[in-house]
């Protein structure tokens, strides 16, 4: 499904409203195309980080005289830099979480468990890309008092990692009782949309700075962090 979207019949919306409003809701396998009379880049920059980066959009007639923009679900595009990688790992770990945690609330361990033990090495993977891969490549002043995006992003990781161990051992020692259980899934659910959102407003941008400036770095990056996250096995 294809539609035609033209900024110059926006009514009274502002652009970005018109567009957010039209595009919110873009299912996989949907495409909209944006027609504009200016330079639309910083609009779609500021849509698609409204929206998470749930959408991917690309230039596909750059005007005068018109602008014309290709907007798709971004499940649609392969990931196509190191941000966008993580950013949606993020959504896939947030996903898999969030699953575990309806079930352990509706008071099922036995349905929970397969999306909390795939959430709990796709965690892993992800720190250690972050922790391991990341950080020794793309480096942030650090403050001696460790309160930098990078040492609070660290800290973050292990103290996400031992709650989620909590949970292992817990399980492992043959407690199935939600009730028992459920704590510390709220304790890791906070944490965890914490944690993202912090990263992807404090640390990101800083990331996406220094691989625009140093294709080389984002060329060795890129899939040495896709090889461990494996998005597309
Ligand atoms: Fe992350
Ligand atoms: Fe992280």
């Amino acid at each position: 499904m294809s539609e035609i979207l033209n900024l110059a019949d926006r009514g009274g919306l502002t652009e970005h409203s018109y567009v957010l409003s039209k595009v919110r809701e873009l299912q996989r396998g949907e495409e909209v195309t944006l027609l504009a009379q200016d330079d639309p880049r910083m609009l779609m920059d500021a849509v698609t980080l409204e929206l998470r980066n749930a959408i991917f959009w690309d230039i596909v007639d750059a005007g005068p005289p018109l602008w014309r923009v290709r907007i798709r679900h971004r499940q649609d595009v392969e990931a196509v830099d190191l941000v966008d990688l993580l950013t949606r790992d993020h959504e896939r770990i947030d996903h898999l979480f969030a699953t575990a945690l309806h079930h352990t609330n509706a008071g099922n361990m036995a349905a929970a468990m397969p999306s909390f033990v795939e959430y709990a090495q796709r965690l892993r993977d992800h720190v250690e890309a972050e922790n391991e891969i990341v950080v020794p490549v793309l480096e942030l002043p650090r403050s001696p008092k460790g309160d930098d995006p990078t040492s609070l992003m660290i800290r973050e990781h292990d103290e996400i990692v031992e709650h989620t161990v909590m949970i292992e051992e817990m399980v492992a020692e043959g407690v199935d009782d939600p009730g028992m259980l459920a704590p510390f899934f709220a304790i890791i659910s906070g944490q965890l949309a914490k944690h993202e959102w912090r990263e992807e407003n404090n640390l990101f941008p800083h990331w996406m700075q220094i691989l625009k400036h140093d294709p080389s770095i984002a060329q060795d990056l890129f899939p040495r962090v896709r090889g461990l996250v494996r998005f597309f096995d």
